[in-house]
């Protein structure tokens, strides 16, 4: 039966959660963390198989997956390359030593990269989460600038580790960690597309005060950020910011670090982001998709930045148990070698396109939808109050709800939960993008109605 799941349209079996769900939920809150899943009678589904863009639950239901599990599944869940790859690795080595004896996987998988990347000769930092690489890319700029203050935006998320969590804005995840975390990090205002040239002024005259004359702070020697925000609601700068943020790092001796770990590897129509500014930044983070579902991720850069790091003499001075780990490398290099042989970053760009008309006819005068944005298969539905334009809080996430019932996974978004945010496996069919969108816009009525 497996072998259906991919192109499916919802097949609903219970009204989700069922009750194999709902024990599972019962079950898990006696032995995690209560912080870690979200679990109310509503919420969540427990998955026992995916492939393509669906998903099956434990109660046997078939949904279509507009969040490619927090966008790691770029390639589609369970891609047969992906699956090959990780079959023929696991049978003859699972681990093996990342910076001593390393395995070959590791070297091949790197080679992948180096290939995708805009630079000629360029050199990679691995690490399993995404929080692991923008720690490597922070700890690089400060090697070369020598300045350890950070410029990072206001709504950014770059991870939870106490490095990344530094430079992570939205104040639930800070508060109660605060006196652990780094104070030279600067936030600066993110410019959003509708700003007109005022708003987009005050943002740059605060970095270029910032790198210029400071605020009697640790100086700035380096500047983070995302160049689509994911997390705090598909947020897209208008063109030429992410232009005038380089030259303004660049004139200061900072270097500008884009974390890609959500919108590189085709998520946004392009293999990178940055490739829609024409800005190549001095440091690139990747992780979620890039280990085709396994952990995986990487900091690279130009030889001529990364090379700041000392060679080791025996004891590297940033690695981890599992760095390079063959498993995850091998899922690496099958999924980059799907990314080129699907033609996914071109298939990203054209569905997108289609998605993000679709719905914006579907919401076109919905009082409450104040924006329908989106690059790629990146895309987010902005609620709003018609009348104030403040956030309608929770809305995405009663939006997520009721999509669920509808056979369709989904994630709310932004610092109020106001952005429902989609981000699907990006071999996604034109029948699943098709069926996805009325009743999408279902769900978003219902949740403003309500
Ligand atoms: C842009 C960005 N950076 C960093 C991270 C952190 O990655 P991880 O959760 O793998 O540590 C995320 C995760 O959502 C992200 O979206």
């Amino acid at each position: 039966m497996s072998e259906e799941l991919g192109g499916l349209l919802p097949k609903l079996l219970t009204s989700p959660p069922g009750p194999r769900s709902l024990e599972m939920a019962s079950r898990l809150s006696r032995v995690e963390s209560r912080n870690v899943t979200y679990l109310t009678p509503d919420y969540p589904v427990f998955w026992e198989e995916a492939r393509g863009a669906n998903v099956r639950d434990v109660d046997g239901n078939v949904y279509v997956d507009m969040t490619g599990a927090f966008g790691v599944s770029v390639a589609g869940h369970t891609a047969q390359g992906v699956v090959d790859g990780i079959r023929s690795q696991s049978g003859r080595l699972i681990h093996g030593m990342g910076d001593v004896h390393p395995p070959a996987a590791k070297v091949e998988f790197l080679e992948a990269l180096a290939g995708l990347g805009p630079w000629p000769e360029s050199r990679a930092i691995l690490g399993s989460s995404g929080s692991e690489a923008v720690e490597a890319a922070l700890k690089t700029a400060l090697l070369v600038a020598g300045r350890p203050g950070i410029l990072a935006f206001e709504g950014a998320y770059h991870g939870l580790t106490l490095g990344s969590l530094a430079t992570t804005h939205r104040e639930e995840f800070r508060g109660p960690f605060l006196s652990r975390l780094y104070e030279g990090v600067r936030f600066a205002p993110y410019p959003k597309p509708g700003d007109g040239s005022k708003e987009i002024k005050k943002s740059l005259d605060k970095i270029r005060w910032l790198l210029r004359e400071g605020d009697g702070g640790d100086e700035v020697g380096a500047v983070i950020i995302e160049p689509i925000q994911g997390r705090a609601g598909v947020r897209i700068p208008p063109p030429g910011y992410l232009e005038a943020l380089a030259d303004l790092t660049w004139n200061a001796k900072a270097l500008l670090i884009f974390d890609e770990i959500f919108t590189g590897l085709g998520r946004t129509g392009a293999l990178f982001g940055f490739l829609h500014e024409g800005v190549v930044p001095d440091l690139l983070c990747l992780g979620k998709g890039l280990g085709g579902g396994l952990p995986l991720s990487a900091c690279v850069g130009p030889a001529k930045i990364m090379d700041a790091w000392p060679p080791s003499q025996g004891e590297a001075i940033h690695t981890s148990t599992f760095l390079g780990n063959p498993l995850a490398c091998a899922a690496g290099t099958a999924f980059l070698k799907e990314l080129v042989s699907g033609d996914l970053v071109a298939r990203s760009k054209a569905l997108g396109e289609t998605l993000l008309d679709l719905l914006s006819e579907e919401l076109a005068g919905v009082p409450g939808v104040s924006e329908v944005r989106g690059r790629g298969l990146f895309v987010g539905v902005d609620l709003r109050d018609p009348d104030t334009g403040a956030p309608f809080r929770k809305a995405a996430v009663r939006a997520a709800t009721l999509a669920l019932r509808d056979g369709i996974l989904v994630l709310p978004a932004g610092a109020y939960g106001h952005v429902l945010e989609l981000s699907p496996p990006l071999v996604i069919t034109q029948e699943q993008v098709e069926w996805v969108v009325p009743k999408l816009g279902g769900a978003i009525r219902g949740a403003l109605e309500a």
